[in-house]
């Protein structure tokens, strides 16, 4: 195309899309416009906040410094595709029950670093989750909530997999 827009393919929350892109467009501005995914949002706007935090190729991503051309061939997903129809993730409801959230606006990028945390270490200690969880800000300050959501979604999560 001529004024550099390209078309990309991924995979996104296990659907086969394509997009076409600017160059200099990062892929939250391309979930957002073409996909209607508002979950992860951009506050910083510098890879410093977490709050744009998806997963790419299984690893979390600040979508707002990742290039949207650079996600041609990449699978994605976004905190959209955990809950499966009415049925929330536990780590979802986890921070349901525990409150760790006030205005919720950092939330989905908190859900989407404890699900990569889980992923690799099933049974965090307190200090494990604060410091994985260490990029990711909450202005609300709701950050002991915070620990004791994933510790629950630890053990919920143990619970499922005994
Ligand atoms: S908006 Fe991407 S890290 Fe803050
Ligand atoms: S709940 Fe408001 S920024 Fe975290």
């Amino acid at each position: 195309m001529a004024d550099g827009r390209k078309t990309i393919r991924f995979t996104l929350n296990g659907r086969a899309v394509s997009a076409d892109v600017a160059p200099h467009e990062n892929l939250i501005e391309v979930l957002t416009r073409d996909f209607a995914l508002h979950g992860a949002r951009v506050s910083c706007a510098q890879g410093l906040c977490g709050c744009c935090t998806v997963s790419v190729d299984g690893v979390a991503t600040s979508g707002c410094l990742f290039l949207a051309p650079f996600a041609n061939g990449t699978t994605i997903e976004t905190v959209e595709s955990l809950a499966v129809g009415d049925r929330l993730d536990p780590i979802q409801t986890a921070f349901l029950e525990n409150a760790a959230f006030q205005c919720g606006f950092c939330t989905p990028g908190f859900i989407m670093m404890t699900r990569e945390l889980l992923d690799r270490i099933p049974d965090p200690s307190d200090d494990e989750i604060r410091h994985y969880l260490s990029g990711n800000l909450c202005r609300c300050a709701a950050y002991p909530e915070i620990v004791t959501a994933v510790r629950s979604a630890a053990r919920e999560r143990a619970t499922t997999k005994a």
